[in-house]
């Protein structure tokens, strides 16, 4: 199993923040954000890494992270996402760093305290996303679940049908860059990562599991306060 980060695009909702650095390596209380999602692969038992970086501040990432050996890793390889066409299009950029190997993806932003390695353990092919029961549904693609199967994900639906949040952590076998090399852009000019599960799903071979513990993305003011709060209250504890 190797281990993807996406920390591309250019952070507008956390601007004039974002103005000095990439949105992925502001603070999250005692470490930069980056660091949130690398630690969940690697308590995952992923040492291999592939961090796909993009924007003007790309190279503020070598000097926090280095050859990522502060982590235990094996590997960390970096890409470059030019321009921002979504989290599927940052992810095509992975392809040969995969090699036919299954893949962890996680959002750059996504940071959770989850413990993943049973699903990375016992992941047999097709794609595992990680849903969470949320209050605000509609930020996020959102899930639908009939008799224990997911029916349909919705993009950040005006009408949510749940509060399960498709969260940004996703196992996904080879067939991944294959499906990416037919998704269309959205109309924000994106390719979605939930036009890509959908594919999945429509071949009956996406399944989930809930994500047990905390988990919030980091990507707006309120958000980025509230993940700082929680992290600042458990490593004082
Ligand atoms: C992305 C995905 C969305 C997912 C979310 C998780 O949204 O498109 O499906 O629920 O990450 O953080 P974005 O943060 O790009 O708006």
């Amino acid at each position: 199993m190797k281990g993807v980060i996406t920390a591309g695009g250019l952070g507008t909702r956390l601007r004039p923040l974002t103005y000095v650095t990439n949105k992925h390596l502001l603070p999250v209380y005692d470490k930069p954000m980056i660091y949130r999602p690398i630690e969940t692969l690697v308590r995952a038992g992923i040492d291999e890494i592939m961090l796909i970086v993009g924007g003007p501040f790309a190279g503020d990432f070598i000097r926090v992270l280095k050859n990522g050996e502060a982590f235990g890793l094996k590997h960390l390889e970096y890409a470059y996402q030019e321009g921002e066409g979504g989290i599927a299009d940052a992810l095509r950029l992975a392809r040969s760093f995969a090699d036919n190997d299954n893949v962890t993806v996680i959002l750059g932003d996504n940071c959770t305290n989850a413990d993943i390695s049973e699903a990375v353990r016992e992941f047999r092919g097709g794609a595992m996303i990680f849903l969470k029961e949320i209050d605000d549904p509609e930020r996020f693609g959102v899930a639908t679940i009939e008799g224990g199967i997911v029916k349909r994900i919705v993009e950040k639906p005006q009408v949510p049908e749940s509060n399960l949040a498709v969260t940004g952590v996703y196992i996904y076998d080879p067939t991944v860059f294959d499906k990416i090399d037919k998704i269309k852009p959205s109309p924000r000019g994106e390719l979605e990562i939930t036009d890509l599960n959908n594919q999945y799903l429509e071949e009956g071979q996406l399944r989930w599991s809930m994500l047990e513990g905390y988990w919030s993305d980091a990507g707006s003011f309120e958000t980025l306060a509230e993940v700082n709060a929680y992290w600042a209250r458990k490593e004082r504890r």
